[in-house]
């Protein structure tokens, strides 16, 4: 090897772990500034729960939060998309776990096992495709009016429970509970 080629190799290995690094870095800035933002006085007990003001969700619309390094779903449905995932036969569900952290994750995959309200106004989910991570659609995406992940077509429905498509799991409920009536709390 000539002194010229050994070089370029060495240059190409530097940039390559100097891109990887970079990367790195910028992932965990931008969610130490999205914790800090929603809650100013973040202290070590407060990195992993977070408060969401929710005052300003339309009926019909999404608010995506990014909570420990993922976003998370906060979705405040119209009645149509309640009734639609209340009047799923179970039997057609692909995975019957209701994948909630507030309740046993075993415990049935009805909605009402899902939503965060009686009334099931509220949906707070994880927004990671169950099958290899991408972050799905939302905005009545998909066959079944929920969400649709274009990466290899997973669709879920308005409970965003897996419908069609390879991903396994619906998508998880994570520990979430209203603090007043326009704050969640998540974690
Ligand atoms: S990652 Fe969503 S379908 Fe593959």
């Amino acid at each position: 090897m000539s002194h010229a080629e050994d070089h370029a190799g060495t240059r190409r290995d530097f940039l390559y772990y100097a891109t990887a690094g970079a990367g790195t870095v910028a992932t965990g800035a931008a969610v130490w500034t999205l914790v800090d933002q929603m809650n100013p006085s973040a202290d070590v007990q407060a990195l992993s729960s977070i408060f969401v003001d929710v005052s300003g969700v339309e009926t019909g619309t999404q608010l995506t939060v990014k909570w420990r390094g993922k976003p998370v779903f906060i979705r405040r449905r119209t009645q149509e998309e309640i009734d639609a995932a209340r009047a799923v036969d179970l039997n057609d569900l692909v995975d019957p776990n209701a994948e909630n952290a507030n309740i046993a994750a075993e415990a049935p995959a009805t909605d009402e096992n899902r939503a965060l309200d009686e009334a099931g106004e509220w949906l707070v989910m994880i927004g990671v495709c169950t099958h290899l991570g991408c972050v799905p659609l939302g905005d009545g995406a998909g066959d079944f009016g929920g969400w649709f992940c274009p990466c290899h077509g997973s669709h879920y429905d308005t409970s965003g429970r897996i419908r069609r498509g390879p991903a396994p799991e619906n998508l998880p409920v994570p520990v979430a509970a209203f603090t007043d009536e326009t704050t969640i709390k998540l974690g």
